[in-house]
């Protein structure tokens, strides 16, 4: 069986637009800005746990002012008894209030006002001018509450007050954060307006002559009367204006109806990895002439299957999904949502060659989604890390009875408009997949899902689906391996693996016709920069089945070259050569892309952030990053590690990742050490070394003739500090960030790439230090302090824009080391 999914929404730049009418921007920008405004300035904050409800709030006195996203978390200090324990980065929750004062125009008290909450850990409370508005468990989701009957309107103040309780743990496996981490929003409407969420645009024809639109749109009316509407729906591609429908409607009392619309683009421009074209639906809402609400809708249109022999194939092509899991922590910020930080991990992973993103394990900011429609991502949107059965005593199984279709519904009607969504899964290795409870909820969540969106497979990222034998040696060869249950319950419409990459080319043996994911690959782990330099010598932990995880080395590091894994997983080239050589599997989304706080796996205490990335926490790159980009972009690389600070007559392994070249040659101080080439799949190649100090330098070379040279350089004594901005201006908004990366260098600028000197961080004008991180899973020094001891020869900071524009001066400063100052503009 062969799964087709048709994809989403309608588009383009038709040479010839079916209806014309002056374009509207401004108009429809204002009346979209009115409809949802930020809501994040000027909170108060107290964090207390005495204060056990909202009956004896005002007995507390101490409140800080800040800005919404807040992680509270992320502010305390390292804990080895924290209730979180180290999977969730021992970093204590508890419980907080937040409260805010504010006023509305006193127009507005003919329109409807809604908060938006696009996600709060966990457990939220929330009452306006002291009314109760209701609870929301679960710490992912974004929720909404009707201000509107309760409000004061013009003059007199309203005062909001979120309680979020986060007090049990544990209640998660990695680090959650705490607090209204992500933004909120006020909405205003009039009474017959677009219900939130309440757009659905598919593309039942979609090809780059045609694409047909299919609009389905809830309209609610909230007055106590019977109004009659007129919807228009105009389709734009950036600011010009390509089609628009019109219909009218009777809209009983307090009732909502949903309206179907169609219309057609000629020549739709089709959203690719590579070309991510957008369209935006605009939905305005007309009662006796007067538009009571305007309704943004962004779109995409494409074409896309799961096939189970082809693979995925995007808009008639084949694709292959080289994807990569991420948290939703943000490293030094915690899990505060910023655009911009979220932004640069998609960066550094577009240049690495990832086209894929999972949201591990939950729904993500919406912000992600938008970033990757427009950043071309094929996302797998995830709704669960577990169902009924709790993997922690406190986690959301608690909460599953009376919650799972109500998220589950929310996430769905939320996302179901993202181009780059493609695949729905509704849990990861979840408890219950091996009975037949697994099978009927598995069941059930499918059936929520096709009643939202049919157009986008369904899977659930399993462990693996296959029985195994408990055989160290023989552990994914089982003649008699059986399907497990949820994957065998025809819930699903692709079967999705975490790891037993050993199983995956049994996959069209094992589920005849049904397409196959890597929902979860991989976790290999490494510390950036160190490194166990002689293969002859070093302990192969935890690589092997019956090497207990305490084996390691001192000081809780792990080697980057790419031999260390865990028991469950995989190097990284492993499963990648596996993947790369079929079609019919599909892709792969690698655990993890960056590193995150909390499930320092293999170590515990005092360690207490992950190994699992392919960049660090920082966002620095690990040197397995360059094996993924040499094999999945067309640039040149060439990249040669380890360092060169050995003690002489130590034998070091040099490898070399690269591409497009027949060879590598290797010099040290100017003499050959041989030229080199993959042989078979390799995916790269190795030098045995006796080391002294000096240069060495790599060359690789096609048909002759040099692509690239790398050099790698012993440095003396760390002398001076380098200060890069990845953005030397940024925007004067209170929120951009600019992520600078600090290098130890020596006397001769050369990277000092064992320096672990105490860097200090000065600001000067209107922005702040708002994190600093070295990427080092053992380090209990703040992400939030202005010092940091740097890891391997590198640290970040990451400075914020003030709301002034500004020119904004950063020193970094090390005792002995001479400093270094660069100017940061922030712009208007
Ligand atoms: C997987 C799990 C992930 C993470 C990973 C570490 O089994 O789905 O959340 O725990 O293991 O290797």
């Amino acid at each position: 069986m062969t799964q087709h999914y048709t994809t989403q929404i309608i588009k383009t730049l038709a040479a010839f637009s079916l209806f014309t009418f002056i374009a509207c921007g401004t108009k429809d920008s204002k009346a979209l800005a009115e409809r949802k405004t930020s809501f994040n300035s000027g909170w108060k904050f107290h964090l207390n746990d005495s204060i056990k409800d909202r009956d004896t709030i005002g007995t507390a006195t101490q409140w800080r002012t800040l800005n919404l996203p807040h992680d509270w978390s992320i502010e305390g200090n390292f804990d080895e008894k924290s209730p979180a324990g180290v999977g969730g980065g021992a970093l204590n929750g508890g419980l907080g209030w937040y409260k805010k004062t504010f006023t509305v125009k006193a127009q507005d008290s003919t329109k409807l006002t809604t908060i938006l909450f696009d996600g709060i850990y966990r457990n939220s409370e929330v009452w306006i001018n002291g009314h109760y508005l209701g609870k929301r468990p679960n710490g992912y989701i974004s929720f909404r509450y009707n201000l509107t009957p309760y409000l004061n309107y013009g003059d007199k103040q309203n005062e909001i007050i979120v309680k979020a309780n986060n007090s049990k743990q544990p209640n998660s496996r990695w680090y959650s954060g705490s607090g209204i981490y992500r933004n909120v929003w006020l909405e205003t409407t009039g009474k017959v307006h677009v219900k939130a969420d309440g757009t659905y645009i598919t593309t039942p024809v979609a090809n780059t002559t045609k694409a047909n639109l299919k609009l389905q749109t809830i309209v609610k009316n909230e007055f106590a009367a019977e109004k009659s509407a007129e919807i228009t729906t105009t389709i734009y591609k950036g600011d010009k204006e390509i089609t628009a429908v019109t219909k009218e409607l009777k809209l009983p009392a307090n009732a909502e109806q949903t309206i179907s619309q169609e219309t057609g683009i000629e020549n739709p421009e089709l959203w690719s990895v590579e070309k991510p074209e957008l369209y935006k639906a605009v939905t305005e809402v007309k009662v006796d002439g007067d538009i009571l609400d305007t309704y943004e809708t962004p779109f995409g249109i494409r074409t896309f299957k799961f096939d189970a022999t082809k693979g995925f194939i995007l808009n008639g092509k084949h694709v292959k999904i080289k994807g990569v899991c991420l948290h939703h922590d943000l490293g030094a910020l915690g899990s505060a949502f910023n655009t911009r930080a979220m932004e640069r991990e998609l960066e550094i992973m577009k240049e690495m060659g990832v086209n894929g993103i999972r949201t591990t394990h939950n729904p993500p900011a919406p912000e992600l989604l938008d970033l990757c429609d427009k950043m071309g991502f094929i996302v797998m949107d995830e709704s669960f890390d577990m169902w009924k059965q709790a993997k922690n005593p406190d986690d959301y199984s608690k909460d599953w009875d009376k919650w799972h279709v109500t998220d589950l519904q929310d996430q769905l009607y939320r996302d179901r408009n993202h181009p780059s969504i493609f695949i729905w899964s509704i849990g990861n290795e979840i408890p219950e997949q091996w009975n037949e409870q697994g099978a009927k909820i598995g069941k059930e969540l499918a059936a929520i899902v096709k009643a939202i969106d049919t157009t986008r497979p369904i899977t659930a990222a399993m462990n693996p689906p296959i029985v195994v034998n408990n055989n160290v040696t023989t552990q994914f060869d089982n003649a008699a391996a059986q399907p497990n249950a949820l994957a065998a319950s025809g819930a699903l419409d692709l079967i999705g693996y975490n790891y037993a990459h050993q199983t995956y080319t049994q996959h069209q043996k094992n589920f005849p016709n049904i397409p196959f994911i890597a929902t979860e690959t991989t976790s290999a782990l490494a510390t950036r920069g160190y490194y166990d330099a002689n293969s002859d010598t070093i302990k192969q932990w935890p690589v092997r089945w019956d090497i207990p995880f305490n084996e390691g080395n001192p000081g809780n590091t792990v080697s980057a070259y790419d031999q260390v894994q865990t028991p469950w997983g995989s190097t990284h080239e492993a499963t990648w050569k596996v993947i790369k050589k079929h079609d019919y599997l599909s892709g792969m989304y690698i655990w993890t892309g960056f590193d995150y706080i909390g499930e320092p796996t293999p170590y515990g205490w005092p360690s207490i952030s992950s190994y699992f990335g392919i960049a660090d926490l920082a966002g620095f790159p690990k040197d397995v990053y360059y094996m993924y980009q040499s094999e999945w972009t067309n640039k040149p690389v060439l990249h040669i590690f380890p360092h060169w600070n050995w003690k002489a007559g130590q034998n070091v392994d040099v490898w070399a990742y690269y591409n497009n070249a027949d060879e590598v040659e290797l010099y040290l101080n100017g003499k050959s050490l041989g030229k080199k080439s993959k042989q078979g799949d390799d995916l790269h190649i190795i030098w045995k070394v006796p080391y002294e100090p000096g240069t060495l330098k790599a060359i690789s070379r096609k048909n002759g003739k040099t692509v690239l040279e790398k050099e790698i350089k012993t440095a003396g004594a760390p002398a001076a500090l380098k200060a890069t901005a990845d953005r030397a201006t940024i925007k004067a908004d209170g929120n951009d960030l600019s992520f600078v990366t600090v290098d130890i260098t020596d006397a001769k600028g050369v990277f000092a790439a064992t320096a672990n000197n105490e860097i200090t961080f000065t600001l000067k004008g209107n922005g702040k230090i708002v994190g600093v991180c070295s990427g080092d899973p053992v380090s209990h020094e703040s992400y939030k302090g202005n010092k940091h001891t740097a890891l391997n020869g590198k640290c970040l900071v990451i400075i914020q824009a003030g709301d002034k524009a500004d020119n904004l001066e950063l020193a970094a400063s090390a005792a002995g080391l001479k400093n270094s100052v660069i100017q940061i503009k922030t712009a208007n």
